[in-house]
């Protein structure tokens, strides 16, 4: 591993839901302006890098998840003039960017499908996936939405099916016709020379479907969409030389970058996409769908490692727009000691930590009722599933009204607690999550063993505590977490045990105490401890 700082491998990458950050406008929903008047805010955390939710122009049937140009900003986000000073103002501080790209569909506003559907001859018929109904008039094949019944939408002008895995009003296109793969791969570069310095790229191992459209075969499964195996419907093969055209693209320019957001994904096939040549790391969630349990966060970890074989880099994820915040999975109440420990656990991994706005205050998803559902995935399924509105909640900036985050309406309400969780409140409490996660990121900066060292389970069947080693040919670290409230004792084995250690950093003390009998680490309830071997 060489020692060259790289922003994306070796930074932490900030993701932001633009239209709850920051509103400079005062119409509720937030937008690049704000984003760039809160750049000194994310300097001084500490991030390398934003990752910008879509900001392209959508109807927002899905939120920006719904494209219909890839090529410009949504108004409601600001103008190109406003992107080129974002990027211009992030890069003076050292951030990079890192866009949304959603190529696996379009808005059905999109101006192709609007073509499209217009008539079975026009050009741009290929350019989505249009079939004939069954012998029985039925959709083409079994094939299923995850977001709700049949993947296939009966267009009556045409006398055809079109497919969507998403909305009805999200068709995915057609990656075979070679217009639409050269008009989608020169997104990438209409962006890079911009000034973008890398993407996310949406649900990208669904680009292509079986060329057949067979039948998937059936599975265990409680929704329709679960009780099919998804073999034909995406993993496909043809994956493999479009990952190495994009990461061809992305090599002519400098320092550039693609994480994959691998549809249904399990670490070996997030892996499969991060080999050499391919993109440069995929996301594995494993993470982010534990329970609060020590050891399957070593699972997750010592998997994801196993696929990888130190080929492709990996990447730990505990918050994203998609799923309840961490905060509502582990904190208690309002409780933060947990959140500290999954912080640390997150930020000393072998790979790149994502986070997710408003995670470094302990943001909580706000309560969802029926009537203020906006997600459409909320109104389909309530009450069982109510959309993902709960995350997507405005920043909390402050204790001023809408919690610093807009002068109008939010889009979405603000939490009840912003009054006393909020930036401002944490900036003022030196032991605050919000100071717990910026040390983090600079220990994490400041020791490059934290970057690049090995992995090394210290605790192997961990039922409260959680104790690794990150060891490079110059130092290691050790990190020991306590997942419970109850005090706990790590005993130190050989090697580690003769080690002398310094404490970096405790969420619990200044100085570490005398080993007891030499062997034993104490750990207070919560504890979070980060030692460095002296030499
Ligand atoms: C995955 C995104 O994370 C999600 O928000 C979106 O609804 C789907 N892809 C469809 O684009």
């Amino acid at each position: 591993m060489d020692n060259q700082y790289l922003w994306w491998r070796d930074g932490v990458i900030y993701q932001i839901y633009p239209r709850s950050f920051a509103d400079s406008n005062g119409d509720g929903i937030g937008d690049l302006n704000g984003i760039r008047s809160r750049l000194d805010y994310l300097a001084e955390l500490g991030v390398d890098a934003i990752w910008l939710s879509p900001i392209n122009p959508s109807p927002d049937v899905d939120f920006g998840y719904d494209v219909s140009n890839y090529l410009d900003i949504d108004p409601k986000f600001g103008t190109l003039a406003d992107f080129d000073a974002l990027v211009d103002e992030a890069h003076r501080r050292g951030i990079r960017i890192v866009l949304d790209l959603v190529l696996n569909h379009t808005s059905d506003q999109h101006p192709w499908f609007i073509q499209s559907r217009s008539s079975r001859d026009n050009p741009f018929r290929d350019y989505y996936l249009w079939r004939d109904p069954a012998a029985d008039g039925g959709p083409p094949n079994n094939w299923q939405s995850i977001f709700g019944g049949s993947a296939w939408e009966w267009d009556a002008q045409t006398g055809q099916y079109y497919y969507h895995m998403f909305y009805k009003e999200q068709p995915d296109v057609n990656w075979r016709n070679p217009p639409v793969r050269k008009a989608l791969l020169d997104v990438f570069r209409f962006w890079c020379d911009r000034g973008v310095d890398g993407y996310r790229l949406d649900v990208f191992n669904m680009y292509f479907k079986h060329p057949d459209f067979p039948d998937n075969p059936p599975a265990v499964g409680l929704r329709g969409f679960d009780r099919q195996k998804h073999i034909y419907d995406c993993d496909q093969p043809e994956m493999f030389p479009l990952l190495r055209e994009i990461r061809a693209i992305l090599d002519s320019y400098p320092e550039r970058f693609a994480v994959g957001e691998t549809f249904l994904s399990t670490p070996q096939k997030a892996a499969s996409y991060c080999a050499a040549g391919l993109l440069h790391t995929t996301f594995d969630f494993t993470f982010l769908h534990s329970p609060w349990k020590p050891a399957r966060f070593l699972k997750a970890i010592q998997d994801w490692e196993q696929a990888l074989q130190q080929e492709g880099w990996p990447t730990y994820v505990l918050n994203n727009h998609d799923n309840p915040r961490s905060a509502t999975r582990y904190g208690q109440g309002e409780d933060d000691n947990r959140l500290q420990v999954a912080a640390a656990l997150l930020l000393t991994q072998h790979g790149t930590p994502f986070l997710y706005y408003g995670e470094e205050i302990g943001m909580r998803d706000i309560p969802i009722t029926r009537e203020m559902v906006q997600d459409p995935v909320g109104k389909r399924f309530w009450p069982l599933y109510k959309g993902r509105d709960g995350c997507r909640s405005p920043m909390q900036w402050n204790d001023s009204p809408n919690a610093g985050f807009s002068t109008g309406k939010p889009w979405l309400p603000v939490h009840a607690n912003y009054r006393q969780r909020n930036v401002s409140a944490q900036q003022n409490q030196p032991d605050s999550l919000y100071h717990f996660y910026r040390k983090l990121i600079q220990l994490r900066k400041e020791y490059p063993v934290l970057r690049n060292g090995f992995f090394q389970p210290l605790t192997f069947e961990p039922q409260r505590l959680l104790a690794y080693l990150r060891q490079n040919a110059d130092q290691t670290i050790l990190v020991a977490l306590n997942f419970g409230k109850r005090p706990v004792r790590l005993a130190l084995g050989g090697m580690v045990r003769r080690a002398s250690w310094k404490l970096l950093l405790s969420n619990r003390r200044d100085h570490l105490p005398p080993l007891k009998d030499g062997l034993l680490l104490p750990l207070e309830g919560h504890e979070v401890l980060i030692l460095l071997q002296e030499a």
